[in-house]
């Protein structure tokens, strides 16, 4: 089993919730310290569990390649690395543009491209790849972001269709807002962090996903909050969602600092 994203949030805690049942868990992140870090939790937890720790930045093609290169056969592919920038789309660096499209859409596409075809022939395994709710929805203020997390859940919703019947399973975890390290990288819009109530912890956000995987379910919408929004949004007609949107994409050009961001 691959695990992207592994040396923190949604991911460390899946590798934690994963332990006790795989026999083989090759973990990949930038830190390599997190990864060693968790590697030997997870081995004292289970002593029978291997342990791979592969460090990669996901946003290099070249180390994507250099890390196929080095792979095993791999039955479970868990896309869960990702990041976001949240402000106006214009003041955003073209680093952190680069990095989201490579990291969320272009790595997430290549190691699936790579390592389906060996679960399709062995009829077994699958792909978790973690979405987000904005993969339905949209709003002023995380443009390339949640264009990043549409293309997973479509991709996904797509791929999921192809493989009908060939033993290999495609999920996709949606969750709304989740207590990680994901806004120490992204920033949040107007200084303003999401009300305590909305916030999932990880492990409960990395248990949904692994419960929708293993019950072969399209997808899971992690919090009954963000399930609900996503219900209210689906019934909105895109005209009137547009309107309910104004005042946000006002009030964030209000506090645009034509310096940009960074
Ligand atoms: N937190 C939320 O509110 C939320 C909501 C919806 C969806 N999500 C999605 O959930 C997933 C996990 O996020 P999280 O909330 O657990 O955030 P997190 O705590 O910031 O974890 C992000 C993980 O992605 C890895 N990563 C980032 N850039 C990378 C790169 N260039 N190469 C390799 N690995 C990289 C990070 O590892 P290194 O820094 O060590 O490389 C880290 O392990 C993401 O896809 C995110 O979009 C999060």
């Amino acid at each position: 089993m691959l695990l992207t994203g592994a040396s923190a949030g949604i991911g460390a805690d899946m590798a934690r919730q994963i332990a006790p049942t795989a026999s083989r868990l090759i973990l990949v992140a930038r830190r390599r310290d997190r990864l060693e870090a968790l590697a030997a939790e997870l081995k004292q937890l289970r002593p029978a569990l291997t342990v791979d720790v592969e460090p990669c930045d996901l946003s290099a093609p070249s180390e994507v390649e250099a890390l196929l290169a080095r792979l095993p056969d791999v039955d479970v592919l868990i896309n869960n690395a990702g990041l976001g920038d949240m402000g106006l789309f214009e003041d955003s660096t073209t680093a952190k543009i680069d990095q989201m499209l490579q990291v969320n859409v272009v790595a997430l596409t290549r190691l699936t491209h790579a390592l389906l075809p060996g679960m399709v022939a062995r009829k077994r395994g699958g792909v978790l790849n973690v979405s987000s709710s904005y993969g339905f929805l949209w709003t002023p203020g995380a443009a390339v972001y949640i264009g990043t997390k549409h293309y997973v859940t479509a991709f996904t919703e797509s791929l999921r269709s192809e493989l009908r019947g060939t033993g290999v399973v495609v999920t996709q975890l949606c969750p709304g807002p989740v207590e990680s390290e994901f806004e120490d990288v992204a920033g949040s819009l107007l200084d303003q962090k999401p009300p305590r109530l909305v916030m999932l912890p990880s492990a409960v956000a990395a248990r949904h996903a692994l419960d929708a995987f293993r019950a072969d379910h399209a997808f899971v919408i992690s919090g009954w909050i963000p399930s609900l929004v996503l219900r209210i949004a689906g019934l909105t007609p895109r005209w009137l969602n547009r309107l309910m949107m104004a005042p946000m994409a006002r009030m964030l050009r209000q506090h645009h600092d034509p310096r940009g961001r960074r």
